[in-house]
């Protein structure tokens, strides 16, 4: 591995959101610590509100980039509905007061007891394979209305596990088996309501959703009681400077130029759904965490820090790039850092970092961790979870507590040996 060794200054941070000194908040509530800025989770809701002119727009946010309720609650509050992946998530939407109506339910493959339970809910049905389609239609005739979720069989996105609307992908139903979904419709009379797609995630160029948005339009004529057309989600957000971002405003544009020319082939006006996730909350969230120790091996400078890959899996994953500032010394001339993680394991958070001078004690921001952070965190190595706090209106709440050693014990029975 080779160190960049050139110096140049760092260029001076004040990172403070809503003004809020950081490293007054990791004194107060401890670290390692989420911190989420509300104003930009409303923020990024307004710039996708904007780039949409098309009245039957709707945003279903992912729950899975972040489920926090106080944070569900203030999305829901922002006239936004909610896309879920699980029971546990559909549950924890109506909890926070979101009507059955709003909530999208995209399972995969998931028990047919969790269906039935989803049902009973009322929520929106997503079906992913064929067997579930027939299972609906046996159990439930024409009863509840599905939306069908298609495999668009593109593979784009930012990772490769992150690429999910190809063909080798488990992911919905293939577009060549269109004809099997039509007969087990027809057999059961089932209503399908909605098409759906999810091509990946980090998808920068609109000709993407613009190529998914065909093949779906191709697959509409086959059903007349359409909706709304759900084109998942997969818009990028700039994980450092010179990132490319998706471009929502002329993604905006040209998905809503194929839609309405879509609708009127179609002959009605459908809604056209997203279910952006990471756009809604990446950006809003830090990951702060104390630098333990810095271990200067020959040729390498190792900061260690109070957090890993137990809390924000993303690096090590994804191979994600996380910016990282230092909020306690952002001044100085830069030098290459490896920042890696508590957990026993290979943990490297960043690597060849060029920081300004990180000593034991220092405060590190690690920035974009609002989506996919926590919700992704475990208890590997037995170590508690972060507590989570929200800046709304220029104020720290506590969102979550930190975890303690009795919540991992908990559960866990000793038995008599
Ligand atoms: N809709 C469906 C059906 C999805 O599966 C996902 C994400 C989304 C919407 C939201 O996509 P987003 O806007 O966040 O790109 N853990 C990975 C991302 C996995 C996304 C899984 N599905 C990461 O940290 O990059």
């Amino acid at each position: 591995m080779s160190f960049s060794t050139s110096t140049t200054e760092a260029v001076p941070t004040n990172l403070a959101p809503q003004g809020v000194d950081l490293e007054q908040v990791c004194q107060q509530f401890g670290t390692p610590l989420y911190l989420y800025d509300a104003d930009v989770i409303i923020r990024q809701i307004e710039q996708l509100r904007s780039a949409f002119t098309y009245p039957k727009v709707k945003f279903k946010y992912a729950a899975k980039a972040l489920t926090n309720i106080s944070v569900l609650k203030l999305i829901r509050q922002q006239g936004i509905d909610l896309d879920v992946v699980s029971i546990e998530e559909a549950h924890i939407g109506l909890k926070v007061g979101f009507s059955a109506q709003q909530i999208m339910y995209t399972p995969s493959g998931v028990p047919f007891t969790e269906i039935d339970e989803a049902i009973a809910l009322g929520v929106q049905m997503n079906v992913d394979s064929l067997p579930l389609l027939r299972y609906i239609g046996k159990q439930y005739g024409n009863s509840v209305p599905c939306c069908i979720r298609l495999n668009p069989d593109i593979r784009a996105g930012g990772h490769d596990k992150i690429s999910v609307g190809h063909n080798e992908s488990k992911f919905g139903i293939a577009l060549s088996q269109l004809d099997l979904v039509v007969d087990v419709v027809e057999q059961y009379g089932i209503v399908i309501n909605g098409l759906h797609i999810h091509t990946g995630s980090d998808i920068k160029d609109p000709e993407v959703f613009v190529e998914g948005a065909k093949r779906l339009y191709a697959a509409a004529q086959y059903f007349s009681n359409l909706q709304y057309i759900d084109f998942g989600s997969g818009f990028k957000v700039a994980y450092k400077e010179g990132d490319i971002a998706t471009d929502i405003p002329p993604l905006a544009q040209i998905m809503e130029e194929s839609f309405r020319e879509f609708c009127q082939e179609y002959g009605r006006e459908l809604e056209m759904w997203f279910e952006p996730g990471k756009y809604i909350v990446s950006d809003s969230g830090y990951l702060l965490t104390k630098v333990t120790v810095v271990k200067e091996n020959p040729g390498i400078n190792f900061v260690h820090v109070d957090t890993g890959l137990n809390h924000l899996l993303r690096p090590m994953m994804y191979d994600a790039y996380h910016e990282i500032v230092n909020i306690t010394n952002s001044v100085g001339p830069l030098q290459p850092y490896q920042v890696v993680g508590y957990i026993c394991e290979t943990d490297t958070i960043a690597e060849n970092r060029m920081l300004p001078q990180v000593r034991s004690g220092d405060v590190l921001a690690i920035k974009n961790a609002g989506a996919y952070g926590f919700s992704m965190a475990s208890n590997y190595n037995s170590r508690l979870r972060p507590a989570e706090v929200l800046v709304y209106q220029g104020e720290v709440k506590l969102i979550r507590q930190r975890e303690t050693l009795d919540d991992i014990l908990q559960n866990q029975i000793e038995i008599s040996l």
